[in-house]
């Protein structure tokens, strides 16, 4: 059992590099499956989320090979139409990717429900609205999603819900569809426009990805392309929100100053300093900082994925604030962690309110979720004495090398692998 040992009260400075993105790579690599050649795919991070996507892949035929450690070439042409089993749904999901490029290839597709962070109810209806619209039959078995068309034809689809998973789905399913399918009400995300670029790259012809609308004609071919992601504005951002923590500066590469503009607005607004350049964002920390109001919206709103690490830095700010989550039921479970450490939240219900404390102390807390663990270490970095982060394996589902990146910076990080307790037999006798 691996955990993150956290002495706090270290200033960060110098710079580091952010990754490619979770959320984009996690939908190309499955949108490689639409090529009828070999494509190469740059700057992937190394995560495990990626690790389990080119696993299911190769499992399904795919030939796989690194180019070198941020770049992956994938020859889709050998893959087979097999199922995805539970055992790998239910690690991810994003597996739910696999639905709309194997019935945009196969016309056919076979996927365990899926699973990923436990943020509270995560339907699947629009996904599944929009392949039956494109003519696919759908029907859940045991568990299984199964999908099935004689041939899948355009149509104009308007989404009830603002959704990335069933927007990017939408876009998979439709690339090699006869005529033209139009989503409305599509997500804006940068990922979203990410997937449609790459899927330009290898000859779709998809229109106004990033906007509400997006137009995708079907094309009968989708050749080989080189395509490297965009950096991960969440990696960024995080961060942002460690150094505003800890009141440090630093300046942080490989970014698109544009995607994180939702981010440093709301860190202007409490009293941190944000520097644009081409590609990178500087961050420095105030003494004092004033408590805020933040709503998580779809892109370009405030991201929920920033939710809990900016909940973090408003701990210590001075006075209220007030953090209102209305993407998701369930996104405040890291609450109870932050207490632990001398935070000062109430929730009810999609509301927490922050009431600002001097400074948070170190305490052993747990990752409930991926955002979650991320917001602890934000808050282990500022607090004073030693914090212990445990079920870490969240946390590196969607970061690269996170401590040595933070100890590059100059965190007291130390990542420690220590026998489960519950695993020892005297323990396991006792339970
Ligand atoms: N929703 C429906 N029906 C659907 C799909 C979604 O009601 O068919 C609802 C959801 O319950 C939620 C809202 O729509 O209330 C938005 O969900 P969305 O589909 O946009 O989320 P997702 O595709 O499941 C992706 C990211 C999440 C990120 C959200 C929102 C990936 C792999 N995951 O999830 O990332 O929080 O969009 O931006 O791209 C993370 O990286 O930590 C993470 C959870």
């Amino acid at each position: 059992m691996e955990k993150y040992v956290i002495r706090g009260g270290a200033k960060l400075s110098g710079e580091v590099v952010v990754s490619g993105a979770k959320n984009a790579v996690v939908a190309i690599i499955p949108a490689t499956i639409l090529s009828d050649e070999p494509c190469v795919i740059e700057n992937i991070p190394n995560i495990s989320d990626v690790t389990i996507t080119l696993q299911i892949m190769q499992e399904m035929g795919a030939k796989i090979r690194m180019l070198n450690k941020t770049t992956v070439e994938i020859d889709p042409r050998s893959l087979m139409n097999m199922s995805i089993p539970y055992e790998k749904a239910k690690l991810m999901r994003a597996t739910t990717y696999f639905l709309g490029t194997l019935l945009g290839r196969f016309h056919s597709a076979h996927v365990s429900m899926p699973g990923g962070c436990n943020l509270g109810d995560r339907p699947i209806d629009q996904h599944l609205k929009c392949f039956s619209a494109l003519g696919a039959q759908c029907e859940i078995d045991g568990g299984m999603i199964n999908l099935r068309a004689d041939k899948l034809v355009g149509n104009q689809i308007f989404f009830d819900k603002n959704s990335v998973g069933a927007t990017i789905n939408g876009i998979m399913a439709a690339v090699k569809a006869e005529g033209l399918t139009v989503i409305e009400n599509a997500a804006k995300e940068p990922h979203v426009v990410d997937l449609a670029n790459c899927l330009n790259s290898m000859g779709a012809d998809i229109i106004g990805a990033g906007t509400d609308v997006i137009k995708i004609r079907g094309v009968r071919e989708l050749h080989g392309t080189t395509y490297s992601v965009i950096p991960d504005q969440i990696e960024a951002g995080t961060f942002m929100a460690a150094a505003a923590a800890t009141r440090s500066n630093i300046l942080i590469r490989n970014v698109i100053p544009k995607h994180l503009e939702p981010i440093t607005n709301k860190l202007l607004k409490i009293g941190v300093q944000v520097e644009q350049y081409d590609d990178a964002v500087r961050v420095i920390g105030g003494d004092n900082y004033v408590g805020t109001t933040i709503k998580t919206q779809p892109h370009p709103g405030f991201p929920t994925d920033m939710q809990p690490q900016m909940s973090a830095v408003l701990t210590c700010a001075k006075g209220a604030s007030m953090v209102t989550e209305s993407i998701f039921d369930n996104r405040f479970r890291y609450v109870d962690e932050l207490r632990r450490m001398g935070a000062n939240i109430s929730v009810e219900g999609r509301v927490a309110v922050i009431e600002g404390v001097e400074r948070l102390k170190g305490a052993p807390v747990k990752s409930t979720d991926l955002r979650a663990g991320a917001a602890l270490i934000v808050a282990a970095l500022s607090a004073e004495g030693t914090s212990e982060i445990y079920d870490i394996f969240h946390v590196e589902r969607g970061y690269e090398n996170m401590e040595i990146k933070l100890r590059g910076l100059g965190a007291d990080i130390r990542k420690i692998n220590e026998p489960d307790p519950v695993s020892d037999p005297v323990v396991k006798k006792a339970i």
